[in-house]
């Protein structure tokens, strides 16, 4: 990271490094499968997200829901608290899968997870039909509440 990027960084207002193309693939490629193992036969909105931290590990997540329709999850947060069950606390890209007609943003409760670790996250959002989107997480959540903000007391 330059010292350009590093500024951004911290503003985060950081334009993303884009993705090497393996590693893009290894991402949808997981984002994919996850998606296809998703749980979902109340919505039949079947979503896989992949979370890559900086060393280049994959993280996947489904949605997974439930009878009971609040006890059920999102794909970001399915693969944000795996990942942080195994160890990893960074991430620097997210890609979500789904097979909607356009390329679908990470819901706002999501949002918020995410900032919680990766505020310079680059996500990008996918369709099977092989439409795209990609926006960062300082885009999608502008003055996000962060472990700071629990000091402004
Ligand atoms: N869903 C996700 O997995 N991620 C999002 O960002 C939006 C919604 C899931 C939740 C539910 O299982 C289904 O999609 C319909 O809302």
């Amino acid at each position: 990271m330059n010292a350009l990027s590093a500024k951004r960084a911290k503003a985060g207002t950081a334009k993303p490094e884009a993705l090497a193309t393996g590693t893009r693939e290894a991402l949808l490629a997981a984002a994919r499968a996850a998606m296809e193992r998703a749980y979902a036969p109340y919505s039949d909105f079947r979503v896989g997200a992949a979370l890559l931290t900086p060393d280049g590990d994959i993280v996947a997540g489904c949605n997974v829901e439930n009878s009971s329709f609040p006890a059920g999850g999102c794909a970001e947060r399915g693969a944000l608290f795996a990942a942080v069950a195994a160890g990893r606390r960074r991430f620097t890209h997210l890609i979500i899968v789904t097979e909607a007609e356009d390329p679908t943003p990470p819901c706002g409760m999501c949002r918020q997870a995410l900032v919680e670790f990766a505020p310079t996250l680059e996500v990008t959002s996918v369709t099977v039909g092989g439409a795209e989107a990609r926006w960062s997480l300082a885009e999608l959540l502008p003055s996000p509440f962060t472990p700071r903000s629990l000091h402004h007391r």
